[in-house]
Order: structure tokens, then C-alpha cells, then sequence
């Protein structure tokens, strides 16, 4: 296990498969330059989350947590015309941000990112009747995990993709003397999936320029 040699495969993973991006790499340097944390996912998962939309065909596509959009314009560059990237973030610098860094992708007019708590968003959004998602980035505050996978159920419909990001947290999600919020949320989060029925779930570790995490990985029967 060392950082060193995940970083040396990212690289290597990064030189073969994914192009030089300046949109990408503008967005990470105004996220940096605007003093926003650099918890993005790492260029080879925001390849992936594209790779999962497409492969799942999502047209509408709901994020939980923002920060500077990092992570939606790959989701975003995976909808087809006429589809959308709902993100919800509670931070409304974060949110500024993210607004800046999308509009220079090219992306403002397949992005609506509403600003507040996201629980209470979406909340507003089940009561308004929305029309369901086809793919679910769950990636904010992870003590509220399982709250935010019961909302996306009730803004998804058989088929729905839904995926978390964090569920591994350097293996501490499986060491009983952990104990922190997050960890409690997390572990929270797999114990809600096990006891839905209306969930088939797996969660991939992963190892790489972010660390060791892992993402969990669902659909709506
Ligand atoms: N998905 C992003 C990273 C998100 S970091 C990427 O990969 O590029 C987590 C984000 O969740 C932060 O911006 C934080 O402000 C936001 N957040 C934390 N608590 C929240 C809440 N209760 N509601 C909405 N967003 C929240
Ligand atoms: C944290 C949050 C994330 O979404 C992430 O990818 C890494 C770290 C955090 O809050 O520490
Ligand atoms: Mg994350």
C-alpha cells in the first residue's frame, strides 16, 4: 500500500486513457485559487461517472454535492441534448464557483445547480412531483447518506442508477474502533441498502491519486 505507486498508476491510467483536459484542469485551478477543499474525485473516477451515465443512457442526472463541479461537467458531458445535471449544494460559494467553471465548459445551458440543504431540496423536489432520475451521484455530507439514498428512491424508477462515493474511507468503514460521523453515517448507509428490497448493491474499492475509498454502486428494481 503507497500513495506513491496509486499515483504513478493514476498517471500511467491518465497517459493512455483520458485527453488533456483545460477545462478540467481550469476548474480544479479556480476550485484551488477560490480556496474550495480538493475533495473532487480524481480524473480517472470522474471518467468513470461519465462512462456509467452513458452506458446507462441517463438523460437526467441528479448529484448530491456540488463543490466546484468537478464532477458534474463529467456527468454533464455524458447527457445527450435536451438532458440535464441536477446538483444540489449547500455551500453557495461552492455553488458560485461551480457556476463559473461550468459556464466556461460550455455547460450552463445542461446545468441547474440549486443552492441549500440538499435534504430539504430534496425534499421540495418530491413534493413537486419531479420527473424521476436515471442516475444518482451521492457525494456530500456523509452523515446524512442514507437519508439521501431514501430521497433518490423517491425520485427514481426501476432501472435508476444510484452511486455513492466514499462508502470505504481507508478501510476505517470496516474497523469496529472507528467511530466518527462519517463513519457512522457510511456504515448507516449500507445497513439502510441491505434492508431495501427495492435495491441490488455492490461497493468497489478503489485505490488511486485520492487515496484508498470506494464507491457504492446500486440499481432500483
Ligand atoms: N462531487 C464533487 C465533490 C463534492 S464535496 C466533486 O467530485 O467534484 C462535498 C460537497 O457537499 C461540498 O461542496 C459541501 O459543501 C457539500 N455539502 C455538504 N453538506 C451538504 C448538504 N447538507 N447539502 C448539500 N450539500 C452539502
Ligand atoms: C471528503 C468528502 C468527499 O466527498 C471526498 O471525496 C473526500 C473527502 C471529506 O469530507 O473529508
Ligand atoms: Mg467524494
Amino acid at each position: 500500500m503507497s500513495q506513491e505507486a496509486w499515483n504513478a498508476v493514476d498517471a500511467f491510467i491518465g497517459g493512455h486513457l483520458l485527453e488533456d483536459d483545460a477545462v478540467l484542469a481550469d476548474a480544479l485551478k479556480a476550485n484551488a485559487a477560490a480556496g474550495l477543499p480538493a475533495i473532487d474525485v480524481s480524473a480517472a473516477h470522474g471518467k468513470m461517472l461519465y462512462l456509467l451515465a452513458r452506458m446507462k443512457g441517463a438523460a437526467r442526472i441528479l448529484e448530491v454535492g456540488t463543490l466546484g463541479g468537478y464532477s458534474t461537467i463529467w456527468l454533464a458531458r455524458a447527457v445527450p441534448e435536451g438532458g440535464s445535471v441536477v446538483s444540489l449544494e449547500i455551500d453557495p460559494k461552492h455553488a458560485e464557483v461551480a457556476r463559473g467553471n461550468i459556464e466556461r465548459a460550455g455547460l450552463s445551458g445542461k446545468v441547474d445547480i440549486r443552492v441549500g440543504a440538499a435534504l430539504e431540496s430534496l425534499e421540495a423536489m418530491q413534493q413537486r412531483g419531479e420527473a424521476p432520475f436515471d442516475f444518482v451521484f451521492i457525494d456530500a455530507d456523509k452523515e446524512n447518506n442514507a437519508s439521501y439514498v431514501k430521497a433518490a428512491l423517491a425520485l427514481a424508477r426501476p432501472g435508476t442508477a444510484i452511486i455513492v462515493d466514499n462508502v470505504v474511507r481507508e478501510g476505517r468503514v470496516a474497523d469496529p474502533a472507528e467511530t466518527g460521523s462519517m463513519i457512522e453515517g457510511t456504515r448507516r448507509l449500507y445497513e439502510m441498502i441491505s434492508a431495501e428490497p427495492r435495491l441490488s448493491a455492490t461497493a468497489v474499492q478503489t485505490v488511486g491519486s485520492k487515496g484508498w475509498d470506494g464507491f457504492l454502486l446500486a440499481i432500483v428494481e
